[in-house]
């Protein structure tokens, strides 16, 4: 049986609409688990909605709505851009789903059962934005108002149940050490682990039911408390997956997947995932996922993305730069402008050069090239490489650079070296033309197999080229195979992409620009 591999996004919430950042993360994953099916692995890719907690009630009762009723209207927004940006999920779970809610009761029953969780009153402040609890000292700092969206704090005083977080920090720092790879990048990893040094007190995992409208998944111990919302929204990892069995017709279904291999977050989400969520699953000897991605946040031509200053990158502006470029191109462009993990920006000027230069100039021409030239001088037939050609050495290396060091860039994250080889592999090609001159050699027959070669050279190493393109621009590559006469591969990307697979005498189509320059 292959291997699995299990990769989520965050759930995001109802309140408002999906923009750019929720359209990176997703992107970010779709790309993985594409690249994983097409190495041959057992993917299950899970997304979804986080549609409890305050925020929503109160974003509900704004527009005069109940938090199902918003749920309900926004959750289609967030399915429909999924769709229009060729996501690939397996699953779409909504925290409301029964499915989900059982799952939470049962997790928080076991860990009332184990001793995890005992009945406290919470005094502090809370930022509902955040759905997050703030020290004194921290709010002191900000002067009361919320770190993320600048609004002022509100404070709670009500009993609560705890959960004993600060018994599993000891052994959560000595897991985080021990396992370099577990919180990603390194910077991030680094800076949990000296704010887990400083300290980390007990966590309030309950609110009062009334104060949330009675909306959220009830305390299987005490119905007028419902679940603190990060810990009802955590648990969607482990719950899509069937986990705990609770005996109704999803069990277990889909348990082969768990541990997730990689939950891709934002950084500013990265505590709930890096603390809360493995200290969970430690309470509940669960075994823990293997890696928290935390990527960094879009500016948006140069400053913070907002609505007032009108460079907001919403859904709508999203498929105007859609229809514009085509959807390949904008998942391209997220993964490739900026090193995963970093902060960046975004900006139209530098999309469209990024486009003229690296896409039409770079593959696109190199596959123009390479199919007029067969056209020109094969009859439309790949021809079979047979003379020894020095310079072919420099494609194969740069080819051979892509293919062994996809799984070890994938397997981190680290799409910015995946493509940079990708592009080095295009860029050694479109040299390899200009260095061996081919529409110079085929004035002169004695050059025939020369040429051959050459020609062979090209559309090889575009077909590999396109071959690991395909994860971030799958309806592009489909369309650049085609030209090469070429479907895309049933095999296992490692078999596919071995050089010489492509076969002499493939009919190649010269069909439409794959990136049309723009102006
Ligand atoms: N519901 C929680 C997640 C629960 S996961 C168990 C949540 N939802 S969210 O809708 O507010 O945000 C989801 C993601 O969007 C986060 O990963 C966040 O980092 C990301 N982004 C929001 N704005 C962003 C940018 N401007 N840029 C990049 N990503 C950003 O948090």
């Amino acid at each position: 049986m292959a291997d699995t591999y299990y990769v989520t996004t965050p759930i995001y919430y109802v309140n408002d609409a999906p923009h750019i950042g929720h359209a990176y993360t997703t992107i970010a994953a779709d790309v993985l688990a594409r690249y994983w099916r097409s190495a041959g692995r057992d993917v299950r890719f899970l997304t979804g909605t986080d549609e409890h907690g305050i925020k929503i009630v109160k974003a509900a009762s704004e527009k005069g709505m109940t938090p199902r009723e918003l749920a309900d209207s926004v959750v289609v927004h967030f399915q429909k851009l999924w769709d229009d940006l060729e996501i690939t999920h397996d699953d779409f779970i909504r925290t409301s789903e029964p499915r989900h809610e059982r799952r939470v009761q049962e997790i928080v029953r076991r860990l009332v059962d184990a001793d995890q969780i005992y009945l406290g009153a919470y005094a502090g402040w809370y930022d509902e934005g955040q759905e997050e609890f703030v020290t004194e000292s921290t709010a002191r700092d900000n002067d009361y108002a919320s770190a993320i969206s600048g609004k002022p704090l509100t404070r709670y005083e009500e009993p609560s149940y705890f959960f004993r977080l600060s018994r599993w920090i000891e052994p959560l720092i000595k897991h985080i050490e021990a396992t370099p790879g577990f919180i990603r990048p390194d910077a991030r990893r680094n800076e949990v682990l000296s704010k887990l040094k400083m300290g980390v007190e007990d966590l309030s995992i309950s609110r009062l039911r009334e104060k949330l409208g009675n909306w959220g998944v009830p305390m299987p111990n005490d119905e007028t408390h419902s679940v603190y919302v990060w810990i009802d929204a955590l648990a969607n990892y482990y719950s899509a997956c069937g986990l705990p069995r609770i005996d109704d017709e999803h069990d277990a279904a889909a348990a082969r997947y768990w541990p997730a291999d990689v939950h891709v977050i934002g950084k500013d989400i990265l505590w709930f995932h890096a603390v809360y969520w493995p200290c969970m699953l430690m309470a509940l000897d669960i075994e823990l996922p293997r890696c928290v991605f935390a990527h960094g946040w879009w500016t948006s031509e140069g400053r913070k993305m907002s609505k007032s200053l009108g460079n907001f990158i919403s859904r709508e502006v999203i498929g105007e730069i859609c229809d514009e470029y085509g959807v390949d191109v904008f998942r391209y462009y997220l993964l490739r402008t900026v090193t995963f993990g970093l902060d960046g920006d975004f900006s139209r000027d530098d999309l469209r050069e990024r486009y003229n230069g690296e896409l039409a100039n770079g593959l696109g021409n190199l596959l123009s090239r390479t199919v007029n030239m067969i056209g020109r001088y094969c009859d439309g037939a790949v021809p079979a490489p047979d003379a020894d050609v020095d310079a072919v050495a420099d494609v194969r290396r740069a080819a051979q650079a892509l293919t062994s060091g996809a799984d070890d860039a994938m397997g981190s994250c680290q799409f910015h070296i995946y493509l940079a080889h990708l592009q080095g592999l295009v860029a050694a090609t479109n040299r390899f033309i200009d260095a061996t001159k081919p529409f110079a050699l085929a004035k002169d027959d004695t050059q025939r197999s020369r040429l051959a070669t050459i020609l062979y050279t090209c559309a090889e190493a575009v077909r590999i080229a396109l071959l690991y393109l395909a994860p971030f621009m799958p309806a592009t590559a489909r369309r650049g195979l085609a030209q090469l006469g070429l479907d895309v591969s049933e095999e296992p990307l490692s078999v596919a992409s071995a050089w010489g697979r492509l076969p002499a005498g493939a009919q190649t189509d010269k069909g439409a620009a794959l990136f049309p320059r723009k102006t």
